[in-house]
């Protein structure tokens, strides 16, 4: 038998794993918020910290979603003309894979312990590990979005050589379903996100900086309401200190932890008892 404040990593003890898995098993709605973090184990770069695009690169132009709007047609062009020349994000997002922390919070939500997925990433990584209730606030890099009916489609399907591509039930024009700098969040995402932040009594904070808003706003929003937040990640953020439990490890490694922890005291009690 381990001693409880043995360390189950160096960042972090069992007796801190013990309470982050009793606080997700005693709730009712578990919704977690996800970052880049949890894709770097993948091999996709974070935008922030250390190996961030945005650390070794400075931040993009904020005018990316006006220039689009501007000229669909000359941002397509030059898009498809660029399409070969792969940057650093996009070689990231072309071999990603999901990880064990991907497979992990799929596990989380097939145990009946994990309600939703709130997550700024455009990779599809956690379908692909086989998660069903995700938000994608930041849109999702293999779909296209009209920007007169919001409706949206797979890319494959839809990138013709008409361009810009055009919704096939409105006529309007389609972009990138990923959110653009200076482009508003897609009302259908922050809705569910806000629905999210108002439903949750325990917030899973997973690979996020928590310095990008609206996402960032989520978890104050269900702290203020008495929700719980645990906090994933190698590196403190600003939210650390509203957190009721702080697991200091790369989600990898934590995530399958903290299931196996969860899966043993769900067990002990007899299953996701208050879960709705
Ligand atoms: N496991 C968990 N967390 C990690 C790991 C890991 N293996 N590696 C790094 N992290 C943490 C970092 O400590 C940092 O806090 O992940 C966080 C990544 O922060 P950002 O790069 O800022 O990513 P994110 O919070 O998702 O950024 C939000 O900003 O640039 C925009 O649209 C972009 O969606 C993105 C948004």
């Amino acid at each position: 038998m381990t001693a409880a404040n043995e360390s189950a990593s160096p960042g972090y003890s069992l007796e801190e794993l013990e309470r982050a898995a009793r606080t997700v098993v005693a709730a009712k709605h578990v919704t977690a918020l996800v970052g880049a973090g949890i894709s770097v184990e993948s091999g996709v770069p974070p935008f922030r910290g250390p190996g961030g695009l945005w650390t070794k690169y400075g931040e993009p132009a904020m005018d990316g979603y006006q220039k689009f709007m501007a000229d669909p047609r000359a941002w397509w062009a030059e898009r498809l003309a660029r399409q070969s020349e792969e940057s650093e994000l996009m070689k990231g997002l072309e071999q990603a894979r999901p990880n064990a922390a991907h497979h992990a919070m799929a596990e989380l939500e097939k145990m009946g312990q994990l309600q939703h997925i709130i997550t700024q990433n455009i990779d599809n990584l956690h379908q692909e590990a086989g998660s069903v209730a995700i938000t994608e606030i930041h849109g999702n890099r293999l779909k296209l979005r009209c920007m007169s009916c919001n409706a949206r489609y797979p890319l494959a399907e839809l990138l013709t050589d008409e361009i810009p591509p055009r919704c096939p039930q409105c006529g309007g024009i389609l972009k990138s379903d990923t959110v653009m700098f200076g482009e508003p969040i897609p009302q259908d995402a922050l809705e569910s996100c806000r629905a999210q932040a108002l439903l949750t009594d325990c917030m899973l904070l997973v690979g996020t900086s928590a310095v990008v808003y609206p996402a960032a706003d989520f978890p104050v929003v269900a702290h203020r309401r008495g929700a719980l937040l645990v906090e994933i990640n190698p590196m403190e953020t600003p939210l650390s200190d509203l957190c009721h439990a702080v697991l200091r490890g790369p989600a990898g490694d934590v995530m399958p932890k903290l299931v196996e922890r969860v899966r043993k005291l769900a067990a002990a009690s007899g299953g996701p008892p208050g879960k709705e």
